[in-house]
């Protein structure tokens, strides 16, 4: 699958999203982007708040973007910051990129490319809710 991902061009559309930011608080504009299993990618950037814990991370909108669009899996998934450095999903977002990207999902991170169950290791996820008990 690696092979298919055009990181190039996620990393592309997620700097685009850095531009789109609001983040007078933090002054830290992130953009993300992520290729989704039918071809399509999905962005997102991050959106802050006066109530500083109200911000919403670039992942967040991302996912948004994903579900209003018609939904699907993702398979690889990038955030910049305004310089185009590739930086870690904070980890609530890694949680959401669980959620809809699971183990397999391609991550790209500042030490390469590297699959979601490695950037977020012994994942609670869907799985822990249908499991009898
Ligand atoms: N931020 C993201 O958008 N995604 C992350 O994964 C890390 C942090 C944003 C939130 C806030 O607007 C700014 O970066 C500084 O924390």
């Amino acid at each position: 699958m690696d092979a298919q991902i055009d990181w190039q061009e996620l990393h592309v559309a997620a700097l685009r999203m850095t531009r789109l930011s609001y983040a007078p608080y933090s002054h830290y504009p992130v953009g993300a982007a992520g290729l989704v299993d039918d071809g399509r990618i999905v962005c997102g950037c991050n959106v802050e708040n006066a109530g500083y814990g109200v911000t919403l991370c670039a992942e967040c909108g991302l996912i948004s973007d994903l579900v209003a669009g018609g939904g699907g899996r993702l398979v690889a998934f990038c955030c910049v910051d305004a310089k185009g450095a590739t930086i870690m999903p904070c980890g609530r977002c890694r949680q959401l990129l669980w959620e809809h990207g699971g183990p397999e999902l391609a991550v790209s991170t500042p030490a390469g490319v590297q699959s979601m169950d490695l950037v977020l290791p012994q994942a609670f996820g869907v799985d822990d809710l249908r499991r009898d008990r």
